[in-house]
């Protein structure tokens, strides 16, 4: 069997991972939750606390598709800042199941996003992409998120971790103390951590982590998703 393949029924189109057994996105609405949770909760609430930055450090879990990458770089576009952005994936997508992803849905993006973009996706490494407005640099690791502590380049230096992890039910894993404990260690202070996701245990193990927990309202009629910011008196 595939690994990945798009499934279509009347709840929408959407990628699924065969070997994890989830959907990549909300087949609802892909950028519609991707904008909500990782912009407007995100790098937007990020923006709020940090106005003077002219540039943003984020670490996101999970590049996939890279819907959330396309998402905060037009969010940059239109608020004038920098961004680097890394982004780690354990499983990263081959080139032809991003064509198949993107084919139904990209031609809505053409506006914003150039043809090499696509190209850039399928490949590691370091991408930047400077134009008059912005310079974004786009930095895809395959990498396991649950050993970043041996990560040296992100030390302690990330503003906004975007964690988009497969649901808890398909990688209970990567939910834990453990992993969050690490994140907390590379981030800066008053920095935040957001994601779709609610459970309680999740909220336990980041305050354990040594977050600080605000519960926001979910994307798409889902009642909660979490944010966690790092206390600014744990600055080092
Ligand atoms: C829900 S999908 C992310 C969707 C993605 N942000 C997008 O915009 O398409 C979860 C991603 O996490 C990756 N992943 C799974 N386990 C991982 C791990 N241990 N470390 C890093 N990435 C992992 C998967 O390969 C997948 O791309």
């Amino acid at each position: 069997m595939k690994r990945y393949e798009i499934r279509e029924d009347e709840r929408g189109r959407g990628l699924f991972d065969n070997q994890l057994g989830d959907f990549f996105h909300n087949r609802q609405g892909i950028f519609e939750e991707a904008h909500h949770v990782f912009i407007k909760n995100g790098c937007m609430a990020w923006r709020e606390k940090h106005q003077k930055k002219r540039r943003v450090r984020i670490l996101e879990m999970g590049f996939g598709t890279g819907v959330n990458c396309i998402c905060v770089y037009n969010w940059a576009q239109s608020e004038r800042i920098d961004v680097e952005y890394i982004s780690l994936d354990l499983y990263p997508l081959d080139m032809d199941t991003q064509q198949d992803f993107w084919q139904a849905d990209f031609s809505k993006m053409e506006p914003y996003i150039k043809a090499d973009w696509r190209s850039s996706f399928n490949e590691g490494g370091f991408t930047r992409f400077t134009q008059e407005t912005v310079d974004f640099g786009l930095q895809k690791i395959v990498y396991d998120i649950k050993c970043l502590r041996d990560l040296s380049i992100l030390k302690k230096s990330v503003d906004v971790v975007m964690f988009d992890a497969f649901s808890p039910d398909a990688q209970p894993e990567l939910w834990q103390i453990t992993v969050f404990k690490e994140i907390f260690d590379v981030q800066v202070s008053g920095g935040l951590w957001v994601s779709y996701a609610s459970r309680t245990m999740i909220k336990k193990a980041l305050e354990q982590s040594g977050y600080r927990i605000k519960i926001k309202e979910g994307a798409l009629g889902k009642r909660e998703m979490l944010q966690a910011w790092v206390p600014v008196d744990q600055c080092t």
